[in-house]
């Protein structure tokens, strides 16, 4: 049966000290994307990780990058993050003035485009851009950090993208990234969300496989 969405390990949350390792755990128990958080300590106070670490693991992972870039002008390393291996490019609509521009960009690199809106950015940021994008990423905590708790109206903005995404016949992705866990996914995919990003609550109980088997049986549970 195919799942009912895209479970996104956050790597913010996995050990730093052996991320190759985790990756090559994350395929063993069956996942099949990577969420890559890139931090610069401008956009969001943290500093993670950039290009040269993802060219490394990408030589040893089969896994989807999904690079959400939490950096200011992220416009200035497209090509770096592209060329690093990323297969999808999220950039924030908070970090950059030119935001069609970063999209075409990604895209002409060869990469998906997305976009990611902060809890209190309004969806109509993106209005324009829908037709072109492949997801967007609903950031359901304030960027920054893993472990914060899921901020509840996130939930309607999920929802009403959706309704949106319906209205207009389009077919880009919903991605829910922040404080996800098994007890808000069955709200988080009745709501519309494809693709669940888990840092705190996936890395911090292993092994992998069950902890996957529990998300995909808490989509299936009646949503609350
Ligand atoms: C926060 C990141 C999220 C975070 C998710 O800025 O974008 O991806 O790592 O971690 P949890 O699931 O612990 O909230
Ligand atoms: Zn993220």
């Amino acid at each position: 049966m195919t799942p009912p969405f895209i479970l996104s390990p956050s790597l913010l949350s996995a050990d730093f000290g052996r991320l190759a390792d985790e990756l090559a755990a994350l395929e063993a128990a069956g996942l099949t994307w990577a969420h890559l958080d890139v931090m610069d300590g401008l956009f969001v106070p943290n500093i993670t990780f950039g290009p040269p670490v993802i060219a490394a693991l990408r030589r040893r992972s089969k896994l989807y990058f999904d690079a959400h870039l939490m950096i200011e002008r992220p416009e200035r390393y497209l090509a770096a993050f592209r060329e690093a291996g990323a297969d999808l490019i999220c950039v924030h609509a908070e970090a950059t003035v030119h935001l069609e521009r970063a999209v075409s960009e990604i895209r002409r690199l060869g990469a998906a485009p997305a976009v990611a809106l902060n809890p209190a950015t309004s969806l109509a940021t993106v209005e324009y851009l829908l037709p072109q994008l492949d997801m967007v990423l609903v950031m359901t905590v304030n960027p920054g950090f893993g472990g914060q708790s899921f901020i509840p109206f996130c939930l309607d903005k999920v929802r009403d993208l959706a309704a949106i995404r319906q209205k207009r016949g389009l077919s880009f992705r919903i991605q829910a990234d922040g404080g996800v866990t098994p007890e808000n996914t069955a709200a988080l995919v009745a709501a519309g969300a494809d693709v669940l990003v888990s840092g705190s609550a996936f890395f911090g109980h292993p092994p992998y496989k069950e902890r996957l088997d529990v998300f995909h049986a808490a989509a299936a549970a009646p949503a609350p």
